[in-house]
């Protein structure tokens, strides 16, 4: 009888001991959630996050940084200063800090006029995990993360909640640029369609060029009117216009190889037309 009481007592210790361990748990996860989170963790570079900024960094950044980091894309001719070479230390504006390259992403570069656009639109995960690929590419030139940068982030930024939101399908500029298209009057539309067709038809060299350059002539044309006008007057900015998104607005990899003179042919063809 005796026997079997101990035997309940053990089983009842060990189960208000694992109840606590719970409880701590529990406690822990609260404090996360509160902002007292462990950014840390957060951020860390896991091969998960590496990989998965590898995979974005194709997709959004390789067209002007090129496909390993080393700041020879498609359309790094064309742009003044040149796309940041990720496997150097030289001239970083924002430095070679995990916090600084946030920062950029954030921010842009002298808000985009460098040919260095914000990408704030990408959820912060998606962001870190750029980051985190970008900063695998040469382990020597990235330092550690360190606490005080992750605490400044998050009075600047609001990382933690940046990060725990888990924002998806945040409009992109190109897909705010069609769904205009698709709203607007026949009339406006019938316009682009006709200047498709015009470019389509003719031999002038800058339509040759803008065919080279372009898969759907009528998509490219109305993401270039929807977009801010200041393209026009600056080739950067025209040059970052159709790089950073190329695939879904209409320009193709057919900008591959474009010197600096096509670039600006095209540029000079395209702002006389819209
Ligand atoms: C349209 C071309 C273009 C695209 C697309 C682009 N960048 Fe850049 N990036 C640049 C240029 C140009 C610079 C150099 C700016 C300067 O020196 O003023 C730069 C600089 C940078 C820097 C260094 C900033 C510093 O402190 O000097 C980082 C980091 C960076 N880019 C990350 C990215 C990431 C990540 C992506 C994709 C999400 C991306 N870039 C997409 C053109 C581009």
């Amino acid at each position: 009888m005796k026997k079997r009481y101990q035997q309940w007592l053990a089983a009842g210790l060990v189960f208000s001991a694992l109840a606590g361990f719970v409880q701590q748990a529990e406690r822990a996860a609260l404090a996360q959630a509160e902002g007292g989170a462990d950014l840390k963790t957060m951020v860390a570079a896991t091969p998960e996050s590496i990989e998965a900024g590898k995979a974005l960094f194709q997709a959004q950044c390789s067209s002007c940084h090129g496909t390993e980091g080393k700041g020879n894309g498609l359309a790094a001719a064309a742009l003044n200063p040149k796309p940041r070479n990720f496997h150097v230390a030289d001239a970083w504006i924002n430095g070679t800090e995990f916090s600084g390259m946030y920062k950029t992403l954030e921010e842009g570069i002298n808000g985009g006029k460098s040919g260095m656009n914000a990408y704030s639109h990408l959820p912060a995960k998606d962001r870190v995990a750029l980051i985190n690929y970008v900063r695998s590419l040469n382990s020597a030139i990235y330092p550690s993360v360190t606490d005080a940068e992750l605490q400044k982030l998050d009075q600047d930024y609001d990382l933690s909640k940046a990060l725990s939101e888990d924002k998806k399908n945040v409009p992109i500029p190109v897909k705010l640029a069609i769904e205009k298209l698709v709203q607007e009057s026949a009339p406006q539309r019938k316009k682009v369609t006709q200047l498709a067709e015009k470019v389509a038809q003719s031999s002038d060299a800058g339509a040759v060029l803008f065919r080279l350059a372009s898969h759907d002539l009528a998509r490219s044309l109305t993401v270039l009117s929807h977009a801010d006008p200041a393209w026009k007057g600056s080739l950067n900015d025209f040059v970052r216009l159709v790089s950073a998104d190329l695939g879904q607005n209409g320009f193709a990899t057919g900008v591959a190889g474009f010197s600096s003179a096509q670039w600006q042919g095209l540029h000079t063809y395209l702002k006389s037309m819209i």
